[in-house]
């Protein structure tokens, strides 16, 4: 039997599947083996059932959804038309990465595996079942699910174990080689492709839109700095409804691009085109030529904490032996638990790591940077403006994350710190941005009451939802509302008091600790039963429910199945029932983001 070609598939949507993907094509290509690996969404469906050996790496995000992009795949496989025995010819296995403090835990993964077996695929191993909540992360799964599926494969395969593999030590072909150009170009390119006559937007095409304010809304004496942001889309094609999101890929800091190319003896301003050394497309957001400026700035994710792949990669540069024995604890199984000590828990950066290691990091081949460095993904926020309230703007609520661990420098989250220090007074700023759908929808019909609960930033697709009910002349609005101190991060307050006034809006507030006792949304759900209970059960309300505290949304879930029973007189079954009615039906919803 000759060597079967391997394809891997995933769905990422934060970059781990994907780098996990890519680490076991390395292993692939180790072992001399054919690899392509792609999203989900750029692999063509249909072709399943011509190809033999497929891996699936697929993540399930919160609420126990594919990740964006697998989700034209997860509608077609579920189609009813597909015949029982299509995927005979198939050998298959599926990685999945989940969290197990949410309820749906890897929900994706088993429902793949269930209906590829279904489809008459053969499993070379059970779904493996990544968890974040591992104490040593999800390599712990990972690791001996790899080696289950190489053994069996190998049995299976027998003509690829017969091959001697390219030893650990042996580096692999990059995936692009730099071609350097000999003129230099003054600005970044960047700020060449920005195109005022640019009209639509895409995630391919993000349309780039004029801050017009960027606004702190939190008092100077509060923990936490949140900004209110405005943009300008006049001349775009950008709509929008309550509920959606914006999505936009955040910069590096100038001074991380400036200390990185230093490490790397690099030039800022060079220009180069890149060559694929196999199948591999150029990324798409990547100009031709372009300098290594707009490279690092733009592109490779510098300031996210490595995995492990990052390491395996390194290693094989390191000619420093304390350097390399470093990097080969670290890259092997081993290593684990001392690499999430060094990197995962004081949240480490991938800069920070490569100044760790001077001589390794001098070494580097430019070539490899695409394969080192994952590209930075592009982050959402929910539209916290209505284009009803606000006709050519976007309004978005963003808190700037930043928090101390063991390292000297805090940590910063990147695209918040990004977009905290554009400041449109000093100049002209454009951010290309695109729009998605939301999973939040709001009724249509004019009668039907909304109850929204949207502790701090959660507040943000409600307020789009306010303003866009009250202009289609929906007053039938209930807030409740929680921050932790009345008079330091209470967002919106005068627009929320002045719609309470005109009755449009009915408020309530939970401020966490501007008492001895912390009082939190779900006690103010509870302390408000009957007026809930004649909004739901006799007035048909919808309830939502959006925020970052991890915990909260159940907790408000508790407390609405307590007003069922007081209110309603349900039993604890019947409270439980009627929830999940309501989150079937979609008159219950919820949003999260960490
Ligand atoms: P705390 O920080 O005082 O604990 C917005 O972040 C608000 O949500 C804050 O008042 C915060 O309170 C509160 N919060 C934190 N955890 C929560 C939880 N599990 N349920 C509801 N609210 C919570």
């Amino acid at each position: 039997m000759s060597n079967p070609a391997l394809l891997i598939v995933y769905g990422s949507q934060t970059g781990t599947a994907q780098d996990i993907a890519q680490r076991i094509a390395r292993q692939a290509k180790r072992r001399w083996l054919k690899v392509r690996v792609l999203p989900l969404d750029d692999y063509n469906v249909a072709n399943l059932i011509s190809e033999s050996l497929v891996v699936f790496v697929c993540a399930t995000t919160g609420q126990g959804d594919p990740p964006d992009n697998m989700k034209n795949f997860w509608r077609f496989l579920f189609k009813k038309s597909l015949p029982a025995g299509s995927l005979s010819q198939l050998d298959c296995a599926v990685l999945g990465l989940g969290d197990s403090s949410y309820p749906k835990f890897n929900f994706v993964a088993k429902k793949l595996h269930k209906r590829l077996l279904q489809l008459g695929a053969n499993s070379l191993v059970p779904v493996g079942l990544a968890d974040d909540q591992h104490d040593l992360g999800q390599d712990a799964v990972i690791d001996p699910w790899l080696t289950t599926f190489w053994e069996t494969l190998l049995t299976l395969y027998p003509s690829v174990a017969e091959v001697a593999p390219l030893r650990e030590d042996q580096p692999l072909p990059s995936t692009y080689n730099f071609l350097f150009l000999n003129d230099k170009r003054e600005k970044t390119d960047d700020r060449l492709r920005i195109n005022p006559e640019q009209t639509l937007s895409s995630p391919l095409n993000p349309f780039p839109a004029r801050m017009v304010f960027n606004r702190r809304v939190t008092d100077l004496s509060h923990f936490q700095d949140v900004r209110l942001i405005e943009f300008d889309i006049t001349g775009s094609n950008i709509e929008f409804e309550a509920g959606d999101v914006v999505m936009m890929r955040p910069r590096n800091a100038e001074e991380d691009v400036q200390q990185f190319c230093e490490l790397l003896r690099l030039d800022p301003e060079a220009s180069f085109t890149l060559r694929a050394t196999d199948a591999a497309a150029v990324p798409a957001g990547l100009p031709q030529p372009c300098t290594v400026r707009h490279l690092v700035e733009s592109h490779l994710d510098i300031a996210a904490v490595p995995r492990r792949s990052f390491f395996e990669l390194l290693a094989q540069f390191a000619s420093n032996e304390l350097e390399r024995e470093k990097l080969a604890e670290f890259s092997s199984a081993a290593g684990q638990d001392d690499l999430h000590g060094y990197c995962n828990r004081p949240r480490r950066t991938a800069l920070e790591v490569l100044a760790d290691f001077p001589h390794t990091t001098a070494e580097l081949h430019v070539d490899y940077l695409l394969d080192l460095f994952p590209e930075i993904q592009p982050r959402s926020f929910s539209i916290a403006s209505s284009l009803k309230a606000h006709p050519q703007r976007l309004q978005i609520l963003v808190a700037v994350v930043q928090y101390k661990t063991k390292m000297f420098k805090p940590r910063r989250g990147l695209c918040s710190t990004w977009l905290a220090s554009l400041d449109p007074t000093q100049g002209e700023i454009y951010v290309p941005l695109w729009v998605k759908k939301g999973s939040l929808r709001f009724p249509r019909d004019k009668e039907i009451p909304v109850i929204m609960v949207g502790p701090g930033t959660g507040v943000a697709p409600f307020r789009s939802a306010v303003q866009e009910r009250i202009a289609e002349g929906k007053t039938a609005n209930v807030l409740f509302f929680g921050c932790r101190s009345e008079s330091k991060d209470f967002f919106f307050r005068s627009e929320w008091e002045s719609l309470r006034k005109a009755e449009q809006l009915q408020l309530f507030t939970a401020f966490s600790r501007d008492q001895e006792e912390k009082v939190y949304v779900q006690h103010r759900v509870r302390q408000n039963g009957a007026l809930l209970w004649d909004l739901i059960a006799k007035r048909g309300a919808w309830f939502y429910i959006a925020g970052n505290a991890k915990e909260m949304p159940a907790s408000v879930c508790d407390a609405l199945k307590d007003v069922f029973q007081q209110e309603g007189g349900a039993s604890v079954q019947e409270a439980e029932q009627m929830l999940a009615a309501m989150e079937k039906t979609g008159r219950l919803q919820t949003e999260t983001w960490s």
